[in-house]
């Protein structure tokens, strides 16, 4: 009699594209979590069980009590670069391989990093409530007058694929660009000039828009607090696609309401969903919910790129983005 080997048993903690979805259930008996917010802690405790996978989101937080429950897992997929939810060292130390989605969702995010850039130097939000709340009382010459990016200096902290690619576009609007980067030897910005690497002080002092693109770390929780933002130009702009909690999200209200800074824009919060209650009556801020992936090219290639790297592991090959 022919023995038939059985699936592999994967968790999925989020609905995905239906045909990225259908090429991991060729494969593996996929129990999805269909809620429409994040899995709740508990059930996450108890669906992890028994599981040889796991594909996950920044929204699930994977420490050592979810990989205690889960014992047979050979691979947890997190679909997003950024893989701050998982720790790393006691998945490391029970062999469960972390991966995450890199590449795919570059130019998306500098994309979105551009969209604030413009979005927050030219009001485009501000004027969007005006207008819609029947504000507008006409062209004047002295209007809501915005900032031009024409000959300012554009500082990215933080050089790697995000931050290279968000420099790259640099000068089309005919910016310069400084850097600063913590640790990696600064990525490569295509066929544009080289980024001038500055101290981070020198670059937060110089710059007329600063963009954060530094992973989540012990060394980067509020990089930006008050003594921070009180270096920055009065007429500087800060914007955040990376994490919330890169930015002391308090001192940064403190910052806009005190004319410290001229603007923010923000798609990354300290505790998503939930936004600091100051910065909602600000109108320099501009706040975005967490879109800097949020492309339908790119969400399908992140979950694609999970599964593929879920079913390579499980085929008992390499993962093809194991996390550094
Ligand atoms: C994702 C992100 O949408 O990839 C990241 O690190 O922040 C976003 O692109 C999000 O993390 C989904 O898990």
């Amino acid at each position: 009699m022919q023995t038939v080997t059985p699936k592999p048993a994967v968790l999925l903690t989020r609905r995905i594209p239906s045909d990225v979805l259908a090429r991991l259930e060729s494969a593996c008996n996929v129990d999805l979590y269909d809620g429409a917010a994040a899995i709740p802690r508990e059930e996450l405790l108890a669906r992890v069980a028994g599981k040889q996978a796991m594909l996950c989101l920044l929204t699930d937080t994977v420490d050592r009590q979810i990989l205690a429950a889960g014992p047979d897992l050979r691979i947890v997929a997190n679909i997003a670069v950024g893989y701050d939810n998982v720790d790393v060292a006691a998945a490391r130390e029970r062999g469960v391989v972390v991966t995450n989605t890199p590449d795919v969702l570059t130019e998306a995010t500098a994309e979105l990093a551009w969209a604030l850039i413009l979005a927050v130097t030219r009001r485009v939000a501000e004027g969007d409530r005006l207008v819609r709340r029947g504000g507008w009382r006409g062209w004047a010459l002295d209007f809501m007058l915005g900032t031009e990016l024409r000959g300012k200096q554009l500082g990215v902290i933080g050089l790697g694929r995000i931050g290279a690619a968000v420099a790259s576009r640099a000068p089309a609007f005919g910016m310069s660009v400084a850097c600063h980067s913590l640790d990696a030897p600064p990525a490569r910005t295509g066929g544009a000039p080289a980024p001038v690497a500055m101290s981070l002080d020198q670059l937060l002092a110089s710059s007329d828009v600063v963009s954060l693109h530094v992973p989540l770390t012990s060394a980067t929780r509020h990089l930006i607090d008050r003594r921070a933002l009180a270096r920055m130009k009065r007429s500087a702009y800060l914007v955040n696609t990376a994490r919330g909690p890169i930015v002391d999200e308090e001192a940064l209200a403190w910052a806009l309401r005190e004319g410290l800074i001229a603007g923010a824009a923000l798609d990354v919060y300290e505790r998503e969903p939930a936004v600091h209650p100051d910065l909602f009556p600000l109108e320099n801020v501009v706040l975005v919910p967490h879109l800097g992936s949020a492309t339908t090219e790119t969400r399908t290639a992140m979950a694609d790129l999970a599964v593929r790297n879920v079913l390579s592991v499980l085929a008992g090959g390499a993962p093809l983005t194991p996390v550094p």
